[in-house]
């Protein structure tokens, strides 16, 4: 799935042209596209309040887009950027403007018209046609098989924020498939508003509502974060990183956990005043080569304890382990505390190993394992903030140049991944021995993330068995 930049959790409904353009000029501008954030993603409020034309035609609202939308796709596309559109399988999107069901045809070939590569498709004002996952996957199939007429390949990123079971079929007609209602800003606060518990299958959940919280995302995703398929992931939502509720910590456990579970990476902040703290969390090239990882399988839970976590204000206080295999036999470990007091976090190698075999059973728990940082070597503060404060594109880019960072334009993270490039590899920390365990200092409402890399033995011949569904030979 690609990345980019979404307007909506910074600007909401508004949007204009010239917001669009000079997004896209800092995505160039601060070397995002150049890390993979590719998409430059208009939401809802694009359309013309006055509804379709004369032709039964969607049009954009022309005091907010008085070029029309061919001049913001040809722009995006001279830039070497990948243009984004929004729409609803409803009567109306959720903003209430002119929705695409029953005009699935038609607008499809809007969309290709302007030029878009990716439609975000909602699921407002719905018309009653939800219910069952038959019902809601043939009101989406016909946006998917619209857009498959047009001839142009275009991504399908589904919204109906995890109703009607959407990770059990979201795969067989889109690139992506929202698990919940809307993210916030906030790390663990519990809100009435984010309806649904975090049980897959709450027969009283009527809505997913809004305002949900990192820690409710994840525990929603748990149980299906294997779902994820190369084409087809599971999309945890925008990114709040920068946007000012949560902490530091927070923001890099938030965008090491959204990495590694292989969801889409759309920044939802104000790229035009942004912090360089928030900079130097996304723009972690060794973070993002997680997300990239050619084997596309995302981490799954092997661990979480309630009980004995110290609690924060609101009641709530957990940890999480999470592991995953990565496509050169690395392993990636995330080590969540997500209670109100920093603490020493373990995971055993029969834990963190467990999709490979039970109890201990794995062959790699009989290997040792060096643990690298993958936070080690973020870019400093001064250079980050040198980058954003700079004048001028030409500036940034000469001291991104010398900063030594990474250009997935010039080596896509897979070659990169391929040739053992430091810049991916974090800082080694440690060793586990065979049968050991990995301890770490895990901050309050932080995440340390570490990628193991086993120690070859001289002379030893390592067989991996896997039960995982798909073969890294098959990708
Ligand atoms: C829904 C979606 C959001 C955003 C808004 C736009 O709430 O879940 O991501 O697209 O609609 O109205």
């Amino acid at each position: 799935m690609g990345s980019g930049k979404n307007n909506w959790n910074a600007f909401g409904c508004h949007v204009s042209e010239d917001l669009l353009l000079t997004t896209a000029e800092r995505v160039v501008g601060l070397g995002l596209r150049d890390l993979g954030y590719q998409y430059v993603v208009l939401d809802d409020c694009w359309q013309d309040v006055n509804g379709r034309d004369q032709n039964g035609r969607l049009q954009p609202e022309p005091s907010k887009f008085p070029r029309g939308l061919n001049f913001l796709s040809d722009y995006l596309h001279s830039l070497g950027l990948k243009y984004g559109m929004y729409s609803s399988a409803g009567e109306m999107t959720c903003a209430r403007f002119e929705g695409s069901l029953d005009h699935e045809a038609e607008d499809a070939q809007s969309f290709a018209s302007w030029g878009i590569d990716l439609l975000k498709y909602d699921s407002c004002y719905h018309m009653g046609r939800i219910g069952t996952p038959q019902i809601s996957f043939n009101r989406f199939k016909a946006m998917s098989d619209a857009l498959v007429d047009t001839g142009r390949p275009i991504l399908l990123n589904l919204c109906n924020w995890g109703e009607d079971y959407v990770h059990t079929w979201g795969m067989s007609i889109a690139n992506s498939w929202r698990v919940t209602g809307d993210i916030y800003d906030s790390f663990t606060r519990p809100d009435d508003l984010c309806g649904c518990d975090t049980s897959i299958s709450d027969p009283f959940c009527i809505a997913p509502g809004t305002h949900c919280s990192v820690l409710f995302i994840l525990n929603k995703v748990a149980a299906f974060a294997d779902r994820s398929i190369p084409g087809g992931w599971s999309d945890l939502d925008m990114l709040e990183v920068g946007q000012g509720g949560m902490t530091d910590e927070e923001y890099k456990a938030h965008f090491a956990l959204w990495a590694a579970m292989k969801s889409p990476l759309f920044l939802g902040n104000d790229l035009r005043d942004m912090t360089a703290s928030a900079f130097s969390i996304i723009n972690n090239p060794a973070i993002l080569a997680l997300n990239q990882d050619p084997h596309g399988r995302s981490i799954t839970r092997v661990r979480r304890e309630v009980d004995g976590v110290a609690k924060d204000e609101w009641g709530i206080g957990e940890t999480h382990v999470w592991s995953g295999y990565l496509q050169n036999g690395d392993e990636v470990v995330i080590l969540l505390n997500a209670g109100a007091a920093d603490m020493e976090m373990k995971a055993t190698l029969a834990e963190i190993f467990v999709s490979f075999g039970p109890g201990g059973s794995a062959p790699h728990v009989k290997s040792d394992w060096s643990v690298h940082d993958l936070w080690a070597h973020r870019m400093p503060h001064k250079t980050a903030a040198a980058i954003v404060d700079a004048i001028s594109d030409d500036e940034r880019a000469a001291i991104y140049k010398n900063a030594n960072w990474y250009n997935s334009t010039e080596t896509p993270y897979a070659e990169g991944l391929r040739n053992g490039d430091p810049r991916l590899f974090g800082e080694k920390i440690g060793v586990i021995e065979a049968g050991g365990t990995l301890k770490a200092e895990v901050k309050s409402h932080a995440a340390r993330v570490f990628r193991l890399r086993r120690i070859q033995k001289p002379g030893e011949l390592f067989k991996e068995k896997r039960h995982d569904r798909m073969a890294k030979d098959e990708l």
